[in-house]
């Protein structure tokens, strides 16, 4: 398996300290380990907000601005816009040809968002979304995609339809010779484990099976073409034209906003990257504290307080025994910790800021996402060639 990344975000309003500590802090470790894609879904967000389509090129722009400004680095991670890469809409256009409707209305965002978002979602393109996504993802081939818990049935949709796809149109001549040739050059014994488990699969669909020939296929030391051909052949007797990605989970960020609930824009409880020292320590003033502390002498529990778990994400171990200490004893006051909280937070923000600042002086951002674009682009259009050659169309050259 190959060890490329690809995650996209919508393009909703401005990137907030939820986002740094989250997926931001997530793609920041990413791209030290692996070659990173990175995209704003701006067809996404039409699914849902096609009436007013906000997200006019700049606030594209200005999103990548917020990542670059964040420790994104373009240098290591190859940055981009979906609807600048039309070889997404083309994939998506192809896999519909194969999308089960019933799995796309049985995934869960489906129901909750039309349930929960105030507006008609009776369309096709709100619908599609998710295949919309699986076309995102596959068209890069990546081994793993990180995404919160809420998309997780999205990659495994993503796989199932992967999985159609190479049974429909994977198999072929030439790839059964390749299979007979791939085996013929395996030590004996990992030859009859593979097999084994090929007759188990195919004919009992035992699962167990396919889990040891996987094993073994790993340990063998292969190269990652040939890996793939004895992948599809034991799995379904295809080659694995569309490999199938794994989901990773990005992990929480159990970051509260300024009304204790969780962070996010839609809650309108958000501290943004680009909010001056001023507006923070406004926003955390403002912020509810435990609710046993009522008066200055009243002692408090930082567990039950939004402003500590701030703390945790922005503030040092010292401050952190300091405030547990204080409030648990009423040594300190409500309004002293939250000056702490704020001055901490604009440490972090103030080099981000600075860094946006140069950015936008320097007018990097429109190269950095037109060189995203291409190598994104040059990554879909190889797999979008091979699409077309395995439904039997025309092959441009
Ligand atoms: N659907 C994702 C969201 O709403 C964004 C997204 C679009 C995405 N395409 C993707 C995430 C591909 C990962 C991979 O958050
Ligand atoms: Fe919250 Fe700090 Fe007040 Fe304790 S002292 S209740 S942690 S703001």
């Amino acid at each position: 398996m190959n060890n490329r990344v690809l995650s996209g975000m919508r393009p909703t309003g401005e990137i907030h300290l939820g986002h740094l500590c989250g997926v931001i802090a997530n793609w920041r470790k990413m791209q030290d380990e692996s070659e990173c894609f990175f995209f704003v879904a701006d067809w996404h967000a039409l699914t849902t907000d096609y009436a007013a389509p906000g997200n006019s090129p700049a606030n594209a722009d200005e999103m990548i601005t917020s990542w670059l400004a964040a420790g994104i680095d373009a240098q290591r991670a190859t940055l981009f816009i979906q609807s600048q890469v039309p070889e997404h809409a083309e994939l998506h256009l192809l896999l519909s040809m194969i999308c089960p409707l019933a799995k796309l209305m049985q995934l869960p965002t489906y129901k909750e968002q039309k349930e929960n978002l105030n507006r008609d979602l009776d369309t096709y393109g709100f619908l599609g979304y998710p295949l919309l996504q699986s076309a995102d993802i596959l068209a890069y081939k990546p081994s793993q995609v990180p995404v919160g818990e809420d998309q997780l049935p999205h990659i495994e949709f993503t796989r199932e339809i992967a999985r159609r796809f190479n049974h429909l149109y994977g198999g072929g001549e030439g790839f059964v010779k390749q299979v007979k040739e791939t085996l013929r050059a395996l030590p004996a014994e990992a030859r009859k484990t593979i097999e084994r488990a090929y007759q188990a699969y195919r004919q009992d669909g035992e699962e167990s099976a396919l889990t040891l020939a996987l094993a073994e296929i790993e340990q063998l030391g292969l190269s990652t073409k040939t890996q793939a051909v004895l992948r599809g052949y034991c799995a379904y007797d295809a080659e694995e034209i569309l490999p199938l990605p794994d989901a990773c989970l990005t992990p929480a960020a159990k970051l509260l906003g300024t009304d204790g609930r969780k962070m996010s824009k839609s809650y309108n409880n958000t501290i943004a990257l680009s909010d001056e020292p001023s507006v923070i320590f406004k926003k955390i003033a403002r912020m509810q504290t435990d609710p046993a502390r009522k008066l200055r002498t009243d002692p408090g529990e930082p567990k039950n307080c939004p402003v500590w778990s701030l703390h945790e994400h922005f503030s040092e171990p010292a401050t952190h025994q300091w405030v547990k200490k204080g409030c648990r004893s009423a040594g300190i006051g409500c309004v002293e910790c939250k000056k702490k909280l704020a001055d901490n937070i604009n440490t972090v923000l103030q080099p981000i800021q600075q860094r946006r600042d140069e950015i936008e002086r320097n007018g990097i951002v429109k190269d950095i996402i037109a060189a995203g674009n291409q190598r994104a682009q040059a990554v879909a259009r190889e797999t979008l060639q091979e699409v077309r050659h395995a439904m039997r169309l025309t092959v441009s050259v």
